[in-house]
């Protein structure tokens, strides 16, 4: 495995195998890498001839007081990790790498799609993924991207830019990852106490328990909505974000159960907000 910073030197590597007619398959990540990332970095190792993986914390996409300087970090376990997976290039871009001086271009993903959900209490956080993914879909030029859908918001936007800005690239979502206990995998866990940690089963769980009520024949989506909220409302210092059911695909609004549902929410245990969310065709 190559680790390399510069994206020319990057852009150099890449363009030889590209003449050579190899597939690219890119896993965009921020680090500190779990076994969500894992399975993506497997799928792209099985599916495409040469596995591009980059670490870079994105400081567009966090917000004044999010946690963009506490970000956790271990390169070194990183490196190991994407090794270990067959990875073939890992890029570790600098700030000023990727942001120089004067940088003033941002794509962004207007409307609906951008400003509910999560980017209704992260207001500018996708505006920052779309312009960082667009800059490393540039430089890593993939056949395919993988990403995790735990961050169902962000497949979404990401698969609208692709499409809108005619980018020759397949994204694949890829499932969930969780704990042995039902928490979805997420660089944020480590933030958690002990304490809050075992709060937090209360997410997977009352998705859990949803999808066992739909699959029994419940349609109403107020009775579902209060289900959860209740739920997650009896575990003392859990702060509910949002609790919202729309369609998979364009996250719009449902007024009825039926077709492609995601069931998503966000919320907070502490400082640390959490997501997690499942889908079902019904
Ligand atoms: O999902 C993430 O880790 C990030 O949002 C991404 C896609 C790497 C962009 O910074």
């Amino acid at each position: 495995m190559e680790v390399i910073e510069a994206v020319g030197e990057l852009r150099s590597r890449i363009k030889e195998f590209k003449r050579q007619g190899k597939t690219i398959g890119f896993v965009p990540t921020m680090g500190f890498l779990h076994e969500g990332h894992i399975s993506l970095m497997k799928k792209a190792r099985e599916e495409t001839d040469i596995v591009i993986v980059s670490i870079f914390v994105n400081p567009t996409q966090f917000g004044p007081n999010e946690d963009f300087e506490s970000y956790p970090k271990d390169m070194v376990r990183d490196q190991r990790l994407t090794e270990s997976v067959g990875v073939d290039f890992l890029f570790t871009p600098t700030v000023t790498e990727m942001y120089p001086d004067g940088y003033s271009t941002f794509v962004e993903v207007a409307g609906d799609l951008t400003r509910q959900l999560c980017g209704r209490t992260r207001p500018g956080h996708f505006r920052g993924v779309t312009t960082i993914v667009a800059k490393l879909f540039h430089m890593t030029t993939p056949d395919y991207a993988y990403f995790g859908k735990k961050d169902a918001q962000q497949v979404v936007v990401i698969e609208k830019m692709v499409r809108d800005l005619n980018m020759d690239i397949v994204i694949v979502p890829c499932s969930i990852v969780r704990e042995e206990d039902g928490l979805a995998m997420s660089s944020r866990n480590s933030y958690l106490t002990e304490a809050d940690r075992k709060k937090a089963q209360v997410l997977s769980q009352s998705l859990f328990e949803t999808k066992a009520k739909i699959a029994s024949g419940e349609r109403d989506i107020t009775t579902i909505k209060q289900f959860i909220v209740s739920r997650i409302k009896q575990i003392e210092g859990a702060l509910i974000d949002y609790v919202e059911i729309v369609h998979s695909k364009t996250l719009e609004n449902m007024n009825q159960i039926k077709g492609n549902i995601l069931i998503a929410l966000a919320v907070k245990f502490g400082k640390t907000r959490l997501i997690d969310n499942i889908d079902m065709v019904v």
